[in-house]
């Protein structure tokens, strides 16, 4: 059902999105990734890949013609079609609402939501014209609930919850679903920070249902599911890969 697809995945150079490269490989997908880490053209050796179904491009998401260039030439690497994006990139910074810099504020604003706008249309005009197309975007738990710490971030994430739904509201009489993953507390290096206080990380995990936080692997099978043709009547939806935290 992925295979012989062509993914473009942003934010694939670690974390959930490496993870997701790696799925959608072994799934015998095509994948173009975008990623501001030099760690992207290791991909193809970290998982294992035949070096033509992985395209590294090295550009940053915050800058909109970095980002104009890197769908381009994503496009081009993957022979002039896109069956799905996922916009997986996304940062954070902790940080109390007193000392939190315009800089940060507008970053995590321009990488969390100004880019997942732009490629998505980008992406859509495309799959418009075949009339079909999958987007998955990275919401959070903190799409729902506030968080501490994270006033840019929870508003990036909520904005990305309602993007989701009025994007899939406009393109759904296209074949087009636009779909997003919630991740609750995952090990990736977003957490690393919260991973290395003990006190805190037990805490965590003891507020989560499943008693673990979640791995990168855990995320895999969803965007499986959202990127194939079992979810093309699933559209606008917010799917939690959480343990369990929402639903308590
Ligand atoms: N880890 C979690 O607990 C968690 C929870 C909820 C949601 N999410 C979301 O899932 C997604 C992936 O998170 P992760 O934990 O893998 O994070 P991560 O930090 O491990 O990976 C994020 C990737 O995005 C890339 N990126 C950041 N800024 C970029 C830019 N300007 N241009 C291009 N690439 C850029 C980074 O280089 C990195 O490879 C994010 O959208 C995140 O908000 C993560």
């Amino acid at each position: 059902m992925i295979k012989g697809k062509k993914v473009l995945v942003t934010g694939g150079a670690q974390g959930l999105g490496l993870a997701l490269v790696r799925s959608f490989y072994r799934a015998g997908a095509e994948i173009a990734v975008i990623d501001i880490r030099d760690q992207v053209f290791q991909l193809s050796q970290s998982i294992g890949a035949e070096d033509d179904k992985i395209h590294p491009i090295k550009g940053d998401l915050s800058v909109m013609e970095s980002l104009r260039h890197s769908f381009n030439k994503a496009i081009e690497e993957l022979g002039g079609h896109i069956d799905i994006l996922i916009n997986c990139a996304g940062l954070i910074q902790r940080e109390s609402a007193f000392h939190f810099s315009m800089e940060s504020w507008n970053r995590i604003l321009d990488v969390n939501v100004t880019a997942v706008f732009e490629l998505s249309r980008l992406a859509a005009v495309k799959m418009k014209k075949q009339r079909s197309g999958k987007i998955i975007n990275f919401a959070s738990i903190l799409s729902v609930i506030g968080g501490y710490h994270a006033a840019a971030y929870s508003t990036s994430k909520g904005a990305i919850k309602q993007l989701t739904k009025s994007l899939s509201n406009e393109w759904a009489e296209y074949g087009i679903q636009v779909n997003a993953i919630a991740p609750g507390y995952m090990l990736t290096t977003m957490n690393t920070d919260l991973m290395k206080d003990s006190v805190r990380s037990t805490q965590v995990a003891e507020r989560i249902p499943a008693k673990r936080w979640g791995t990168p692997e855990d995320v895999a099978g969803v965007a499986l599911f959202l990127a194939s043709p079992a979810s093309n009547y699933v559209t606008g939806t917010i799917i939690p890969v959480d343990g369990g935290v929402l639903g308590r």
